[in-house]
């Protein structure tokens, strides 16, 4: 059985995770900077990659005794880490921790995609999963939809041509004084209001499997200074209303087209409530299989750069101690 440590430091989280080849997580930390990014309207990478700096040992600690190893030797197989994409200064914090970590332990690199990571969350929670599987990726940084023949073979069908759906609702969030991250107070607010009161374009209506969310915002922001009287809750229902429901039609026009066994979300997005449950009631109505993870799943750690580093291993896709982080490392790229 093979067994690996993984480390995610690419955005606010600093986390590490203990995984084996059976897809059994044996810890999973995760600490986050996001109090002291709230008030700014989005992550502040020098606020980041400091606290990374200060909280990067304690949390590989934290992963390696609660999984039952020896930190100062502990019996694993490989070391696996984020090297993109990401905040530069953030990703290069958790890099070097990895090669030190390598080195002295004296065991594999396996450097790791985040997009890649956040494909196998599912798989943690459903080892036997059945392939190929239909994945909406949908987090603050991207938008896609990916189809994945199995653990690590996956190609990209559709992406955003603009923001992300996250970056969209921190976007929002932030316009109605709702602080970072925007997501979730979205969410709870849509459900206390009337999505009927306001009328917003759903964009992306045409038969390709891309995505656009820049013009929803403008059109919120525009329809919420002519109509001051709007309730907040209102404008969040409208908004989560037109957000979700491009998601979902383009998810139905790649099942369409592909067949597939599941279909599955993942990232921060997957998170939101309307989200989730369209996407089960998509799945039955196609007939396969839903994958919808814990929230702990959908939002960013190390238990999924470990599974990816995982398949690395397996295949002898090794990393080089010589290895630089990429803030832009596209999923498209990742073989
Ligand atoms: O995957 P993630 O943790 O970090 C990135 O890799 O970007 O995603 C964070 C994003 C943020 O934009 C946040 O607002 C969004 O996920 N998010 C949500 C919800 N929870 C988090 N968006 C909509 N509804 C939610 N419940
Ligand atoms: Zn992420």
């Amino acid at each position: 059985m093979s067994v690996v440590l993984g480390i995610e430091t690419s955005c606010d989280e600093t986390a590490a995770a203990v995984v084996d080849d059976r897809w059994r997580v044996h810890s999973s930390v995760v600490e986050s900077s996001i109090d002291q990014h709230h008030h700014f309207g989005g992550v502040v990478p020098e606020l980041a990659g400091r606290a990374h700096v200060t909280t990067i040992v304690p949390v590989v600690r934290a992963a390696l005794e609660s999984a039952g190893l020896d930190v100062g030797h502990p019996a694993i197989d490989a070391v696996a880490v984020t090297a993109g994409p990401g905040l530069i200064g953030s990703l290069l914090v958790g890099l070097a921790a990895a090669k030190a970590y390598a080195l002295s332990w004296d065991v594999p690199l396996l450097t790791v995609n985040h997009l890649e990571g956040h494909l196998f969350a599912p798989l943690l929670e459903t080892p036997d999963l059945a392939w190929p599987v239909l994945t909406l990726l949908v987090s603050g940084g991207h938008t896609m939809l990916v189809y994945q023949r199995g653990p690590g073979v996956h190609e990209v069908i559709g992406e955003t041509i603009d923001d992300a759906a996250g970056e969209a609702y921190d976007k929002v969030a932030r316009w109605l004084g709702l602080g970072y991250p925007g997501g979730p107070p979205i969410d709870r607010l849509a459900g206390a209001g009337d999505a009927s009161s306001l009328v917003l374009p759903v964009s992306m209506t045409g038969e390709d499997l891309d995505f656009s969310f820049s013009g929803l915002k403008s059109a919120v922001v525009r329809a919420g200074e002519k109509r001051p009287d709007l309730a907040h809750a209102d404008i969040a229902a409208a908004f989560q209303r037109a957000a979700v429901e491009q998601l979902t039609r383009k998810l139905r026009r790649a099942l369409e087209r592909y067949d597939v066994a599941g279909v599955a979300i993942a990232g921060g997005v997957a998170a939101n409530s309307a989200l989730r449950a369209a996407v089960i009631d998509l799945a039955t109505e196609f007939g396969v299989v839903a994958h919808v993870p814990s929230l702990a799943m959908c939002t960013d750690n190390a238990a999924m750069i470990a599974a990816a580093g995982l398949s690395h291993l397996t295949r002898g896709s090794l990393g080089r101690l010589d290895a630089s982080a990429d803030p832009n490392w596209s999923l498209a790229d990742v073989s």
